[in-house]
């Protein structure tokens, strides 16, 4: 397990006047998510078989992820008493399915799944640092805290195996950037919109265009630009250029860009 566990959460430090509607919503479908690692660590076990020590590595990584889920799943029932967790990640996992028996990468690779593992913890890594500075409520600052912590050690776990892989198997700054920039636009694909659905349950059914725009709006909101600096350095050290120099300015202000521009239509959508 982790280095720490649901205990160490000041849980009666909760204050319900601090609580924002629109982060609750993106919480409770990021506890679902989270609450899924299961899935994609028997998806890891299964593409790295025979590698015994990164199967043992990617165990504890699912763990570190359920709970996740379950901290922000108990976090969301405290903010939100009618909301029952174990419903939610039941409707969630029936819908959504991962591919646990894949016997090969989706990325065309070992070294590919390492680096689009790479993208997903810098995805994390920087929503819940985001997360902890845009919330008021102590305790959900203290989760997203530690679950940051995670993510980055996550981004660090990943990117030393993604180094012993290219090693032996290289592949070439193309295929790198052609797998990150994969899986960053996957990033508005089934999951997350499938997931704020299954969490937040509205009258309809479920339209992926509609859900993924509710969920986007809110979660853009909590960024700031010193997060996609360091989120863009992240991504360009795990595709193989420099991560802090004029690249990483240049690129961190056109996402900064790009992410603004899309919240503003996001919102002028929802108005
Ligand atoms: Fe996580
Ligand atoms: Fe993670």
């Amino acid at each position: 397990m982790g280095s720490w566990t649901l205990d160490d959460i000041p849980w009666d430090r909760f204050d319900p006047t601090k609580v924002d509607p629109d982060l609750l919503r993106i919480v409770k479908a990021a506890s679902l998510v989270e609450r899924n690692g299961g899935d994609y660590a028997r998806y890891l076990c299964g593409v790295f078989s025979g590698d015994d020590e990164f199967r043992s590595v990617a165990q504890r990584w699912g763990d570190e992820e359920i709970q996740h889920g379950e901290a922000l799943g108990r976090w969301a029932n405290l903010a939100d008493p009618a909301f029952d967790h174990a419903a939610a990640v039941t409707r969630f996992t029936e819908g959504f399915h991962v591919n646990v028996d894949a016997a090969s990468s989706v990325r065309g690779s070992r070294a590919g799944e390492l680096v689009a593992r790479c993208i997903v913890e810098t995805g994390t890594s920087s929503y819940y640092t985001a997360l902890a500075e845009a919330t008021a409520e102590p305790v959900l600052q203290e989760i997203c805290r530690r679950i940051a912590a995670d993510e980055l050690r996550h981004y660090k776990l990943f990117y030393t195996h993604l180094r012993r892989y290219l090693a032996t198997e290289p592949i070439g700054l193309w295929q790198r950037l052609r797998v990150a920039a994969g899986r960053i636009a996957e990033s508005e694909d089934d999951e997350l919109a499938y997931a704020y659905y299954a969490a937040n349950v509205e009258a309809g059914h479920y339209e992926r265009g509609r859900c993924s725009r509710a969920y986007a709006r809110r979660a853009y909101r909590v960024y700031r630009p010193h997060h996609v600096e360091r989120g863009i350095a992240m991504v360009l050290k795990a595709v193989g250029l420099k991560p802090n120099g004029r690249l990483n300015v240049w690129t961190a202000k056109l996402a900064w860009w790009g992410l603004r521009r899309r919240a503003a239509r996001l919102d002028r959508l929802a108005a």
